[in-house]
């Protein structure tokens, strides 16, 4: 589907959408669905590495949106988006909207050991600094990482895309399952949405990459569930809670998660486990690897919702009404 976004009489200068290299197919299917043309940059590297951006269009007065999520390689991904909203606040653009479905960083969002660093925060002052005058994202791994930023934040959540699939599997006897204490809330919207009952692990992690699966909270056996997160790293956390929801008599174990980081050795993981199928957004890129493995992976695509939350964005219309 392709809306035209409209300019008019009493509305900001024109609308323009621009990307870094993080996630290039998805700006494609944004300006699509906005039925604008994508905005002619070029970033690109010096023979050592540093990045270079050059704004090949004039955005004088311009209400632009910058779509770049921070996943691998993060620091690449960062400094690009920073250049890239530099570049264009001395363009002279009116309005910078730094758009992030995915928000790296986000889980060293708080002071739970000594002597670290608050780098969510740190990424916010980043932004910031380098001239965004609101944020646009998607399922932060904490709600709170919004207060981190004094400029606007919109926060999309992926689930009405996911809960269209899953309503689509016409799975019966469904339970909704929060891979810790900590996503029970989302989970619970979810299975509210679906008519399913919920259920909650209590995981412990022994390491980045290591998890160990404790209890879980909930009736499972005999239904078919359905695991939702907002990240996908190492898989740790989704191979065990499979394994354990099985062990327990479940009978399908599917997984709705909305960033695929899958970090090695995700995939080997996925590829062992008794997960029926994967299903996830395209907020990052599909990792190319995932060709030599016999994974089940469903990606969705995440693109009308963030294309509808910018038009929503440029014609001061409410975000919020999108989660309804
Ligand atoms: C944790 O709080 C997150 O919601 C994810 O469950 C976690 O980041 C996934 O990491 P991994 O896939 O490495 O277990």
């Amino acid at each position: 589907m392709s809306i035209h976004i409209k300019h008019g009489a009493g509305m900001r200068g024109p609308v323009k959408l621009f990307t870094g290299n993080s996630n290039k197919k998805l700006a494609e299917r944004i300006a699509a669905y906005l039925g604008v043309p994508l905005g002619n940059a070029e970033v690109s590297r010096f023979p050592e590495g540093e990045i270079f951006v050059k704004i090949r269009e004039n955005v004088r007065g311009c209400d632009v949106f910058v779509l770049q999520p921070t996943c691998r390689p993060p620091n690449d991904s960062i400094m690009e988006l920073l250049i890239m909203i530099d570049a264009l606040r001395r363009a002279s653009a009116e309005r910078i909207t730094a758009v992030v479905p995915y928000y790296g960083y986000a889980r060293q969002d708080r002071k739970d050991q000594p002597r670290v660093s608050i780098t969510a925060k740190l990424v916010a002052n980043l932004i910031t600094a380098a001239g965004a005058d609101r944020v646009l994202t998607m399922d932060l791994h904490a709600d709170q990482i919004q207060g981190f930023f004094d400029i606007p934040v919109d926060h999309l959540y992926a689930a009405p895309v996911f809960i269209e699939y899953i309503k689509s599997l016409n799975l019966k006897d469904l339970t909704i399952v929060s891979p810790d204490t900590g996503g029970i809330k989302s989970a619970r919207a979810v299975a509210k949405r679906l008519d399913a009952s919920l259920a909650a692990i209590d995981k412990r992690r022994m390491s980045g990459k290591d998890i160990q699966v404790m209890n879980v909270m909930g009736d499972v056996e005999g239904r078919n569930v359905v695991i939702v997160d907002d990240i996908v790293s190492t898989a740790g956390s989704l191979t065990e809670a499979s394994r354990f929801l099985k062990d327990k008599g479940a009978l399908s174990v599917y997984a709705a998660i909305t960033h695929p980081v899958l970090a090695h050795p995700a995939l080997e993981r996925i590829e062992k486990s008794q997960l029926t199928e994967l299903i996830v957004s395209d907020s990052i890129p599909m990792i190319e690897d995932v060709n030599n493995y016999k994974v089940k992976i469903r990606v969705l695509t995440v693109a009308q919702l963030l294309g509808e939350a910018i038009r929503r964005i440029y014609h001061n219309e409410s975000v919020s009404s999108l989660f309804h």
